[in-house]
């Protein structure tokens, strides 16, 4: 992969904008002895109040920005998300929507003009970035404006037990991991230091937390990590995603994220992990580069996802590809709909499909997780389930 140095280089304001939160994360490793972990990096380059790469103003999301997601590519993954929850909906009796890291706004704006005839009570959304929270009102107001009313934005998890859909693409990919390398001897937890006005990689051995969550995982794959193997674990994602399922009383929870099962994450001949970081549309492996005009993500262990829904009382409906769940969800009647019309929206919805069909796309690198409670869907989730890899 490409380090840094060849890549576009931003403009004045915005090299001081991450000059800024640069000098934040120096400030918080010098607090914390000379070490921050690669969690508590991820947090901050992100998440900072003000600064952080989804709290703060970059573009981020479509041609414009750094990456691309599959509510950014036009209407047709919205519409069949809409299906999905609208057919749950009514199979539960009515209900409400909680999409949770929403983004511009895209999938919650197309979702709702989708449901227009038969639109969820309330449409919930839960976003950490204040930033994104008015974009998203925005494209809401600008596209379905009669529904604004029913969108409410909350401040934290809901309180009181809701029944419905949840919805989160592409969130469990940005929760920040910690980054692990295994030595000849010992587990080193990778974090960062501040060295000669530079941002690096440090290594010290792993606290017995992560130490033992390792031991954990190699259990679960039946052998152990080769001395020299680096990669990530999300130790924070099992408390948040109980957290965000405890008020679900009943219904469908959709997680859809670039990922796969525990084998698949931890492959031994993937020896450098799935950390990967986005800036305009180019993928590459400096998380140095640039605080606060970066994406960084990794890849999702669904394995440990299903698990923890499964602790905290859901039942793992099924686990799929994207395209399998899509194709389920009647995404080529979509494509059939405008056949013979010769417009360029039609060519554009066409080459949508493609992307978040095709396996070398969208398709197979994106999986999707339906968790449920106390509701069994009377419609399939997926075309070929894959629960049985998990
Ligand atoms: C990669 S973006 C995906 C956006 C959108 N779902 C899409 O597919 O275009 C991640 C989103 O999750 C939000 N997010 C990250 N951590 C979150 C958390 N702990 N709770 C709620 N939202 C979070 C970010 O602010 C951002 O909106």
């Amino acid at each position: 992969m490409q380090t840094g140095f060849d890549l576009p280089p931003p403009g004045a304001a915005a090299r001081e904008h991450s000059d800024r939160l640069r000098g934040l994360v120096e400030a918080r490793i010098a607090a914390s002895g000379g070490f921050l972990s690669f969690a508590d990096y991820m947090d901050a380059v992100l998440y900072s109040p003000g600064l952080g790469y989804y709290s703060a103003g970059a573009r981020k999301f479509g041609a414009a920005g750094d990456f691309v997601t599959a509510p950014e590519l036009g209407s047709v993954f919205a519409r069949c998300l809409a299906r999905l929850a609208g057919g749950a909906l009514r199979q539960l009796g009515g209900g409400l929507i909680l999409e949770v890291g929403g983004g511009s706004g895209a999938l919650a704006a197309e979702l709702l003009l989708a449901l227009r005839d038969a639109p969820p009570e309330r449409y919930l959304m839960l976003d950490v970035s204040g930033d994104l929270r008015e974009r998203q009102r925005q494209a809401i107001a600008a596209r379905v404006p009669e529904l604004l009313h029913r969108v409410t934005w909350l401040d934290a998890l809901p309180a009181d037990p809701w029944q419905g859909v949840l919805l989160a693409n592409e969130v469990l990919d940005a929760l920040p991991v910690e980054r692990f390398r295994i030595g000849p001897d010992t587990v080193e937890q990778l974090g960062v230091q501040a060295a000669a006005g530079q941002l690096a990689w440090a290594a010290r051995p792993a606290p017995a937390s992560l130490a033992a969550a390792l031991r954990n995982l190699e259990a679960q794959l039946g052998e152990p990590f080769a001395a020299g193997y680096t990669s990530e674990i999300g130790l924070r994602q099992a408390d948040w995603l109980q957290a965000l399922l405890a008020s679900l009383a009943r219904g469908l929870a959709l997680f859809i994220d670039y990922g796969g099962t525990r084998r698949e994450v931890y492959h031994p001949g993937r020896r450098e992990g799935t950390l990967a970081c986005h800036y305009c549309h180019r993928q590459h492996a400096d998380p140095f580069f640039l605080p606060g005009l970066q994406d960084l993500t990794a890849w999702v262990d669904f394995s440990a996802v299903a698990r923890a829904a499964a602790d905290g009382g859901f039942d793992v409906a099924a686990y799929a590809t994207q395209a399998h769940v899509l194709l389920a969800s009647g995404i080529l009647d979509d494509l059939n709909a405008g056949v013979g019309a010769a417009d360029p929206a039609r060519l554009l919805e066409v080459q949508e499909v493609q992307r978040l069909l095709l396996p070398g796309e969208m398709g197979e690198r994106f999986k999707v997780l339906a968790v449920t409670r106390g509701f069994s869907p009377a419609f399939p989730l997926a075309l070929r389930d894959l629960r049985d890899r998990l």
